[in-house]
């Protein structure tokens, strides 16, 4: 621990969440790329989406810390709060997702399970040339495609609220030490607490 806090960074995000995200961001462009073009391709990175999510799904519950749901998921109390907070521009960091975030990536996974699956389905004897499987395929496909604008959003406006490039931590798993300067950095019951309210804005890292 002492290492890392002597360059500032404390480790946030494990290899396969990183893995995870840069491998989905690959084959969902690659499904929305190839239902044009190379349709050979479509199904096939389909089927990697499914399989990366339900990795992800079993890795948010034995994973470490910040990559497992209880630690992310939040009520719409606390959500609501958090929304209010950034309005006014007080909105905490947190090390790990903050509850807005944690929402953004219930839906993205939900809304990816439904095109996957239905997909999946459309190919099937059972349901091959069913209408509103079809129908629910491109049409939650849609909905992905704007849930996914409106993350790219959230990360550009919490990157700035807390002046912290958070692109950046999803690719070298690293953020700041900055406000949760203290010992017990990654403990399990401190990555779901916002870092400002246990620590001064302008603690020194020691
Ligand atoms: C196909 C498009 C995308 C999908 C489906 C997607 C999905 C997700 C998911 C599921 C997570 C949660 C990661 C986890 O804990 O496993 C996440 C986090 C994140 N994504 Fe994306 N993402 C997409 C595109 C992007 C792009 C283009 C960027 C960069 C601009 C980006 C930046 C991030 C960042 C920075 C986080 C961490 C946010 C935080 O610090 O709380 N994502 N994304
Ligand atoms: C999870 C990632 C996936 C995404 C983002 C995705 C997205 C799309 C999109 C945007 C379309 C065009 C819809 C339209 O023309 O209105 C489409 C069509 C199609 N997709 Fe996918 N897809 C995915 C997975 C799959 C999988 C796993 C399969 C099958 C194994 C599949 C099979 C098809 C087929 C057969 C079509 C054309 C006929 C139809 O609309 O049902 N897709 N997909």
């Amino acid at each position: 621990m002492q290492g890392s806090r002597a360059s500032g960074e404390v480790p946030v995000w494990d290899l396969l969440v990183r893995l995870f995200h840069w491998g989905l961001v690959l084959l969902i462009a690659i499904t929305f790329v190839a239902d044009e073009g190379a349709k050979w391709l479509h199904e096939p990175a389909g089927y990697a989406v499914l399989g990366l999510v339900a990795i992800r799904l079993a890795w948010g519950l034995i994973g470490p810390p910040t990559a497992r749901f209880a630690s992310f998921v939040r009520g719409p109390h606390e959500v609501g709060q958090y929304l209010e907070r950034l309005r006014r521009g007080s909105a905490p960091r947190y090390l790990g997702h903050n509850p807005a975030g944690g929402v953004m990536i219930v839906l993205l996974l939900a809304t990816i399970s439904v095109v996957g699956i239905t997909g999946w389905m459309s190919e099937s004897d059972a349901w091959f040339g069913v209408e509103w499987v079809s129908a629910l395929h491109s049409a939650s496909a849609n909905v992905l495609l704007v849930l996914i604008g409106a993350h790219v959003l959230g990360v550009v406006i919490s990157s700035f609220a807390h002046h912290e490039n958070l692109v950046r931590a999803m690719i070298t798993g690293r953020k700041s030490a900055g406000l949760a300067a203290d010992s017990a950095l990654i403990g399990e019951e401190d990555i779901g607490a916002p870092t400002r309210d246990r620590v001064p804005r302008d603690a020194p890292i020691r």
